[in-house]
């Protein structure tokens, strides 16, 4: 995309690089550089950075072998053999210099301070499903820069309805995130953008739903048949049938898919019925909620570990897979998944097997939502606390010092 407002100069001729393996020169090794290098990397072009000092990011990149880097200033010679050049030093002088030596080599050359005095300008570039999106403005870069924002969004939230060339059946399991779709990954978003059916579930970011095309078929989870086992059962009953009939089929979930989602059971049922599975990880609700809420789940000196459990069988349940009393033992941060119902029975099993009553604990409700809140408490205060002031499932409870670190007035 160009866009130009009208002047004397001719618009630019838009071209797309092909850099693998050609030498391309960037002289200066400030921030501008570091900008542009790893782009040209991205490339695969063959980087050589002049310049007497460089980054601390350069130069890991010189030692980690992807950039040469030529210690001293710059010499019209270093544009021998090159098919590109980068002035981006911030004396004038040298970037005038270093244009010309471009010109004479006839090799086109960008100019951070001068784009008017340049032979190439860089475009504001995006890439979204393999289709890379590079706008110039008529030396405008923040408007360039705002117009490639608002065409990325547009394919990643599929207003720009461009559908690949080749979609291949299958299913693709797909973590959402804690709830707010800003925090939906960009795979996550493209996945959604290429189904033709999508499973959801209750927890999963539902704004994100209102985005599909109308042709797609949306399978609500929230009304198959009651019962753990049986919902599981005609959810892999759904997705395995639907990408045989040649779909590709997105079953799309809270969080992330395999920490207490379920998602390796629907993994193994299209390996049963020899269905493609691919797997998009999500942000899981264990550490992102408590993030969100200010808390860290470690924190130098406090917790050297943490421990997501799943709440949803009382200590002493004969189901139960959990060693609380080694759990209690612990130092390190727990996180409880699903544990609203059974807090009170936990708290007390963690306090008789050895954890001190007055750990802090919190309760994070409605993570990421509008709706988000914490209730501040100890193993020993949390049963009074919550029948003051209940709080309903979805909820992560943290248990631990970090959260006196995350809330020291509350617990000084
Ligand atoms: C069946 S588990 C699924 C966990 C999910 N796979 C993950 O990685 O976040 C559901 C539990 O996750 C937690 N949870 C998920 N989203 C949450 C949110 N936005 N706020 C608080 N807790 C959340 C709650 O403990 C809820 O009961």
């Amino acid at each position: 995309m160009t866009e130009h407002a009208s002047t004397e100069a001719p618009p630019p001729y838009p071209s797309a690089l092909r850099l693998a393996g050609r030498r391309v020169v960037v002289v200066g090794g400030g921030q501008v550089a570091q900008r542009r290098v790893p782009a040209l990397l991205a490339a695969g072009a063959d980087v050589v950075v002049v310049s007497p000092e460089v980054t601390p990011a350069i130069e890991g990149l010189v030692g980690g072998g992807e950039v040469t880097w030529v210690p001293r200033g710059f010499e019209a010679a270093d544009l021998d053999e090159s098919w590109y050049v980068v002035a981006a030093t911030d004396v004038p002088e040298v970037n005038a210099a270093v244009s010309t030596a471009a010109e004479e080599r006839r090799v086109f050359c960008v100019r951070a301070d001068d784009a008017a005095e340049a032979s190439a300008w860089t475009p504001a570039v995006g890439r979204h499903a393999g289709v890379t999106v590079a706008v110039v403005s008529n030396r405008e870069p923040r408007r360039s820069a705002v117009i490639r924002d608002q065409v990325i969004e547009g394919l990643r939230d599929g207003r720009l309805p461009v559908r690949p060339h080749e979609k291949t059946p299958g299913v693709v399991l797909v973590g959402g995130g804690p709830g707010d779709p800003e925090l939906a990954t960009v795979a996550a978003r493209r996945a959604l953008s290429e189904a033709d059916v999508v499973v959801a579930d209750r927890l999963a970011p539902r704004e994100l739903l209102s985005e599909l095309a109308h042709d797609v078929e949306l399978v609500d989870v929230a009304k198959l048949p009651r019962g753990r086992s049986a919902a599981q059962e005609e959810i892999n009953r759904v997705i395995v049938e639907r990408a045989r009939e040649g779909k590709r089929v997105v079953r799309f979930k809270g969080g992330d898919n395999f920490v207490f989602g379920r998602g390796y059971e629907e993994v193994q049922a299209c390996a049963e019925a020899g269905v493609p599975c691919t797997v998009v990880p999500g942000l899981t609700s264990a550490i992102s909620v408590p993030a969100l809420a200010g808390i860290p789940v470690t924190h130098r000196g406090v917790a050297h570990e943490f421990t997501v459990i799943s709440g949803h069988l009382p200590p002493d349940h004969p189901e139960s897979l959990v060693e609380w009393d080694s759990v209690a033992r612990m130092r390190g941060t727990v996180v409880l998944l699903m544990a609203v119902q059974n807090l009170p029975a936990i708290a007390r099993r963690l306090v008789s097997a050895g954890r001190p009553a007055t750990t802090p604990l919190a309760v994070v409700t409605d993570g990421s939502m509008p709706t988000q809140r914490t209730l501040w408490s100890t193993l020993e205060l949390v049963e009074e606390d919550l029948v003051r002031d209940p709080v309903r499932p979805p909820a992560i409870v943290v248990i631990g010092e970090v959260v006196s670190v995350a809330n020291p007035a509350r617990y000084s």
